[in-house]
């Protein structure tokens, strides 16, 4: 596993962690992946994993790179306060290595809501800050308000088939080396990148380099600077292929093939305020209404 630095924190990190959103594998999948090399884990506190992952981390704890988030709802400072006490209890913890804010809220001053996330830093309960979901914009207000801490990582929604970062929040994370933590890196389905692929290109470099799909398109992610991943598995044997797409790197010349021959998509401002602001159970309806489409439309609209 290769890793790499923190932000400029000096802090090296697995530049693959494990994602756990819509998980019900139980610990053993996990615990494999973390002793496979990606001691890094993501959770949250929407998504109702805390405590497997807080099963997963036991005994190594000491070894793992432990993420979570709060809520948008929780973004008032006593009430951060309580849902970070909350998580931790459910995950059976001390504290975590990194906490995010999932979405921003514009309806809480985000000043408020840094100052408490400063406060829990200071009080030991916290590492690192980080966002999620943010802006450019979004992340400049958020730092002003952090003072002497620095958000250490935006994660977000990047993979071969969506690169609307690439026009202005990767570069703008880049030239501060502040990390990427790209969220559905398999795009939540490998078929979608078939859609988008019609020449068959990630076949192609699969064999060539003896990988799989799925490891082709997460090295892809990891090739750019200052990019972790943190693909979901719901198996031992879908955790521990991804956590081998670390330790080896495509050559540039496949690079440059999959960045030109895939079709990709940047999304509008529009696009990204629905998909931030759907519920989890309408973006679950989508996502089965979407396998269920012929791909010439799925690769148009989802
Ligand atoms: N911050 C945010 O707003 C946000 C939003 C979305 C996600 N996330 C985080 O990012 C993580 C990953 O994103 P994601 O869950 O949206 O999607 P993803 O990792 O892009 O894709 C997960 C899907 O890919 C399948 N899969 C996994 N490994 C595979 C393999 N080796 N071969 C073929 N298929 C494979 C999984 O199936 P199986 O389950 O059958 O293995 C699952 O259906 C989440 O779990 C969560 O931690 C964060």
């Amino acid at each position: 596993m290769i890793f790499k630095e923190l932000a400029n924190t000096g802090v090296r990190i697995p530049e693959i962690g494990i994602g756990t959103y819509d998980y019900h594998g139980g610990p053993e999948p996990l615990r494999r992946g973390l002793e496979s090399g990606a001691l890094f884990i993501d959770t949250a506190e929407l998504y109702g994993t805390e405590p497997v992952v807080g099963e997963a981390v036991r005994g190594m704890r000491d070894r793992v790179f432990l993420a979570t988030k709060v809520s948008p709802e929780h973004f008032r400072p006593e009430e951060f306060r309580q849902s970070v006490d909350a998580s931790l209890l459910r995950m059976g913890v001390d504290a975590v290595d990194l906490l995010q804010l999932h979405y921003p809220n514009p309806a809480i001053p985000i000043a408020d809501t840094m100052g408490a996330l400063a406060g829990l830093i200071d009080a030991g309960k916290v590492r690192f800050g980080g966002v999620s979901n943010f802006s450019v914009k979004q992340m400049e207000d958020a730092q002003r308000a952090f003072g002497k801490h620095p958000i250490v990582s935006n994660q977000i929604r990047y993979n071969l088939i969506d690169r609307t970062i690439e026009a202005d929040l990767l570069p703008y994370c880049q030239a501060r080396g502040i990390a990427v933590i790209a969220y559905s890196p398999l795009a939540k389905s490998l078929s979608r990148f078939l859609d988008c692929d019609p020449a068959g290109i990630i076949a192609r470099i699969a064999r060539e380099t003896g990988k799989t799909p799925a490891q082709i398109v997460i090295n892809w992610c990891l090739c750019k600077d200052g990019v972790f991943a943190i693909p979901k598995g719901g198996s031992v044997e879908h955790i521990l292929e991804n956590c081998a797409a670390s330790d080896w790197r495509l050559s540039p010349e496949q690079i440059t093939l999959l960045d030109t021959k895939i079709q990709y998509r940047r999304r509008s401002r529009l696009d990204r305020l629905v998909r931030t602001r759907m519920p989890h159970s309408l973006q679950r309806l989508a996502k089965w209404t979407a396998d269920r489409l012929p791909r010439s439309v799925r690769r148009r609209f989802f």
